[in-house]
């Protein structure tokens, strides 16, 4: 039996690639997730939206004009919001060069690219729903597409799958669907109000700019929806002294831009 972390220790917190190794390789893409799992990174972060035609796809903002040539492609389709065009017209797109020439011809993968290539290299997935009032019932989809792909089987289950967002609503849609799912809430809400949070959530994740000892204890203090002490994972964290301090403070994760510099830290500390 090997022994446990001293008494009063800090476990080291997990470190999350956030939208993949997104300081080394555009965000959001298969690209992102092998440079994570090169890095030796456990966790990967991705954001989901779904396509006018109901593909979900892995894309941070809610247009297209940001991270890929679609002002090019497609010059009479302002504003080129994600939702006005086709999973096919999305598939034309050059989601690489903006970041560099290097990744010249990646494209924005599909939900289930994305978990498919998760899966081969081994790494955690915190889902993000994002904007989720922009797309009516896409907590289900997502929960259909993770589970056509083997995601909610038990292995995957335990500890290998958290799905986040923005909006309590979605993240209680999805607790209410598959309640075996663990869950994340973005956010700071006030401590007061952090039991209702409880109910469906398993962690409160809140920007690091907000984090103190205090929050994260009384987080802590909570037990979620599977019977646990709700969890905390920060972003967006890429500078060591900021991780060590948010360390100190006893988060269960860390979300990073530079996972590696992260983990670096928290290994020196
Ligand atoms: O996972 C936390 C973080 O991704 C939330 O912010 O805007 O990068 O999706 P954003
Ligand atoms: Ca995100």
């Amino acid at each position: 039996q090997p022994p446990g972390p001293a008494a009063g220790a800090v476990q080291r917190p997990v470190v999350v690639a956030h939208r993949g190794a997104s300081a080394y390789a555009p965000e959001n893409t298969l690209p992102a997730v092998d440079k994570a799992a090169a890095l030796g990174i456990g966790w990967v972060e991705n954001d989901v939206q779904r396509t006018k035609d109901g593909e979900l796809v892995v894309l941070h903002d809610d247009t297209l004009v940001r991270t890929t040539d679609a002002e090019q492609v497609f010059p009479d389709r302002a504003p080129w919001r994600v939702r006005d065009f086709t999973a096919a017209e999305i598939a034309r797109l050059d989601a690489g060069s903006w970041f560099s020439p290097a990744f010249a011809g990646t494209r924005v993968p599909t939900l289930r690219q994305y978990l498919r290539r998760a899966e081969r290299d081994g790494t955690r997935l915190l889902l993000e729903v994002k904007n989720p009032e922009l797309y009516p019932g896409i907590e289900r989809q997502i929960l259909d597409v993770l589970d056509s792909e083997g995601w909610l089987d038990r292995r995957h289950l335990a500890g290998r799958l958290i799905v986040q967002s923005f909006s309590a609503d979605s993240v209680r849609t999805v607790h209410a669907l598959r309640p075996a799912v663990e869950t994340a809430f973005l956010g700071s809400p006030a401590t007061a109000d952090l039991p209702r949070y409880a109910a469906f959530a398993d962690a409160v994740n809140p920007q690091a700019g907000s984090l103190s000892a205090a929050y994260v204890a009384a987080v802590h203090a909570l037990t979620g929806p599977h019977g646990r002490p709700l969890k905390v994972f920060t972003w967006t964290v890429d500078n060591p002294s900021v991780a060590r301090t948010a360390a100190g403070y006893g988060v269960d994760g860390i979300i990073s831009n530079k996972p590696d510099v992260v983990s670096e830290a928290l290994d020196a500390a």
